[in-house]
């Protein structure tokens, strides 16, 4: 997808003062019927510049399978467009002692990349929006609330987007369905959450048939 040149450095210029690093705009069928909004890249996405390739990218390939869903089916952007990382310890070889890890996003962060995902959501005007983890729930539907109780639930909402007043959102006036899953990293961390993940993914799949069917 083609975004306007003065969004992106002005998106860049915004995120420099933060430790990140890359930049990924985002990938996939901007005809799709399905967006899918991440949290930020990670190392392998940050240094390719696509979207989910690293250990993520390969639980959420498995996930739009069970979903009868490939990439060219979506479109998969994120919250933050670069890596957020913070130093931490390694006793690593070679390393100088010291490595990134991943962190979230900060809200000043996620405020400075906010103009590209609301340009590539009017621009795919998505059918669904699937919200991948609690940041991009919050950032879509500016609700706080944790994202274990609305897995896999279609909700019907106006989306938060930059106002005309800079550094703040505002809703949009149109209502779209959007439905949070778990990071797909989450389930690294917590193996347990894998009954959860699949009652969510048939939801959503009942969903999507319900739509399929109704043409
Ligand atoms: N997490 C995200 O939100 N996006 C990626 O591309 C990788 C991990």
């Amino acid at each position: 997808m083609d975004l306007p040149k003065d969004l992106i450095q002005d998106a860049k210029k915004r995120i420099d003062p933060y430790d990140v690093e890359g930049f990924v705009l985002g990938e996939g069928n901007p005809e799709a019927d399905i967006m899918i909004v991440g949290e930020a890249p990670g190392e392998n996405e940050a240094e390719k510049g696509i979207p989910f390739i690293g250990r993520a990218g390969v639980e959420l390939d498995k996930q739009l399978q069970i979903l009868d869903l490939d990439r060219e089916d979506v479109y998969i952007t994120s919250v933050v467009r670069s890596r957020p990382y913070k130093w931490v310890k390694t006793n690593k070889k070679g390393s100088g002692g010291r490595r990134k890890a991943n962190r979230k996003p900060n809200q000043k962060e996620i405020m400075a990349h906010a103009k590209l995902l609301d340009y590539q959501i009017e621009k795919v005007d998505p059918v669904l929006i699937i919200a991948l983890g609690g940041v991009a729930f919050e950032r879509l539907t500016g609700r706080k609330e944790k994202i274990s109780d609305y897995l896999g639930e279609v909700i019907e909402t106006p989306i938060m987007k930059v106002g005309n007043n800079e550094d703040q959102y505002i809703e949009s006036e149109k209502i779209y369905p959007v439905v949070p899953l778990y990071h797909p990293a989450a389930v690294f961390y917590n193996p347990k959450i894998r009954e959860d993940i699949n009652r969510s993914l048939s939801r959503v799949k009942a969903h999507l048939e319900r739509v399929k069917a109704k043409g």
